[in-house]
């Protein structure tokens, strides 16, 4: 496609009419626009700017979670196959010993304003004359959180020795809302009250995406002996997983793994639920690098005959507000969820990531990753190559009989069978 050679009105296009430049451009109509129903295209078009289409993600349901006492089928969007499975696997092996317990801090978002500090400047000096105004202010900006518990909590003035900022830190009840807007507001409404009466000007002001005071935490206790019996496991599954999670808190490259396997889920219920996946996954990452060097996300021990693991993570996951009010998909979800709020949504999102690692380390301490997902790649490949519908298993469990996994085997026992499919190479 020809750079630059999209009208210079593309933005501001329909994006009916949009698509029809694409079209124009390509000299063809492109794949993305072939399955893409145009009833999204409004909604594609006032959540980002320049939508064409929409991009189609597998949403499933992770079923058989067992958190606090109650059942819950998760939804999952991902592209990614044996995810949700494995989810679904380590969740049933999980309620052998009672299910999940969980629980989550208040749930409180920092915005952070730095202004430009001079040499001379005397921290003590300027936090006396000011902080009590400064302060009313956060406040009476947050005022409109407080019909709903939320609001205020705290405020931090400090300076770094090494770089000349000043900088303000707010912390506030944000309730079901991610919080982003209202702590914006607030820190610009704060900065420009701190510009106006004591003369230093502001560098900026926005809230910090590292979400560390609003956590959750998921943790579950099986014996060893039910862990002996389940498939993949042995008697000494639960020391070999203890071991794998000490080598991902010693080792960083492993420990980036071992945190992507916690993210397959906490992610894809991000994504499901409508929420700022990004968001998520930087508070979960800058959280395992905060001793200062890049570690495990999860705790696994082993006392009195059990397996005890658990998980902590920021969860920068609401349910007011955003995607997660109006997507059909995501309001979908949280139908499916039965309609939780930010900080049961959490808890759900830690418990899931806690499954999904405990079904990778079970499957990497046991048999390998392996086993399974060829099976899963040749179906693929039969898509790939043509198959459709029900000819998608049948070449695939030949592709499986046969141990052949390329493109053109799968192709070959395409042609070979009278199962309905496309013809290869005709996607
Ligand atoms: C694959 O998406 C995730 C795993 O690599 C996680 C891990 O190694 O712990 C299986």
């Amino acid at each position: 496609m020809a750079e630059g050679s999209l009208p210079r009105k593309f933005r501001s296009m329909p994006p009916i009419t949009r698509r029809e430049a694409l079209v124009e451009l390509c000299g063809h109509k492109p794949d993305i626009l072939q399955d893409n129903p145009l009833d999204y295209l409004d909604l594609a078009d006032v959540m980002i700017e320049q939508a064409v289409g929409i991009m189609g993600v597998p949403l499933g349901i992770a079923t058989g979670f067992l958190i606090d006492g109650r059942e819950y089928a998760v939804p999952m969007a991902t592209e990614e196959p044996s995810v949700i499975a494995a989810a679904s696997y380590a969740a049933g092996i999980i309620r052998l010993g009672g299910g999940f317990e969980t629980s989550a801090t208040e749930p409180l978002m920092t915005c952070q304003i730095f202004f430009h500090r001079t040499a001379s400047f005397d921290l003590s000096a300027w936090t006396a004359d000011h902080l009590p105004a400064v302060q009313e202010q956060a406040r009476t900006a947050l005022a409109s959180l407080e019909s709903r518990g939320g609001g205020f909590r705290d405020i931090r003035i400090s300076t770094d020795g090494t770089v000349p900022w000043l900088r303000i830190e707010i912390d506030a009840n944000v309730g079901d809302a991610m919080g982003a807007n209202r702590l914006n507001t607030t820190g610009e409404a704060v900065a420009a009250f701190v510009e106006q009466h004591t003369g230093i000007r502001r560098i900026m002001a926005v809230l910090t995406n590292a979400s560390e005071k609003k956590r959750a935490r998921a943790a579950f206790s099986l014996s060893v002996e039910q862990l002996s019996r389940v498939r993949g496991g042995g008697p000494d599954t639960a020391v070999r997983i203890v071991l794998a999670d000490q080598i991902a808190h010693a080792d960083p490259g492993r420990a980036v793994t071992h945190n992507k396997g916690i993210m397959n889920g906490v992610s894809a219920l991000a994504l499901a639920s409508g929420n700022d996946t990004r968001a998520v996954e930087a508070a979960v990452h800058s959280w395992a690098a905060r001793s200062g060097s890049y570690k495990a996300l999860t705790d696994y021990t082993v006392d009195n005959g059990c397996l005890n693991a658990c998980l902590e993570i920021p969860t920068a996951f609401a349910t007011a507000g955003g995607a997660t009010a109006f997507h059909p998909t995501a309001r979908a979800s949280m139908a499916i969820l039965e309609n939780p709020g930010a900080t049961e949504l959490s808890r759900i999102a830690a418990a899931l990531g806690l499954a999904q690692n405990f079904a990778a380390l079970l499957a990497l301490t046991g048999e390998g990753i392996q086993k399974g997902h060829m099976e899963k790649h040749a179906r693929k490949t039969a898509y790939i190559a043509g198959a459709r519908g029900p000819a998608i298993q049948a070449v695939a469990a030949e592709m499986a009989r046969r141990k052949a996994y390329s493109l053109a085997d799968a192709a070959g026992i395409l042609n070979e069978t009278d199962t309905p499919g496309t013809a290869a190479g005709e996607i």
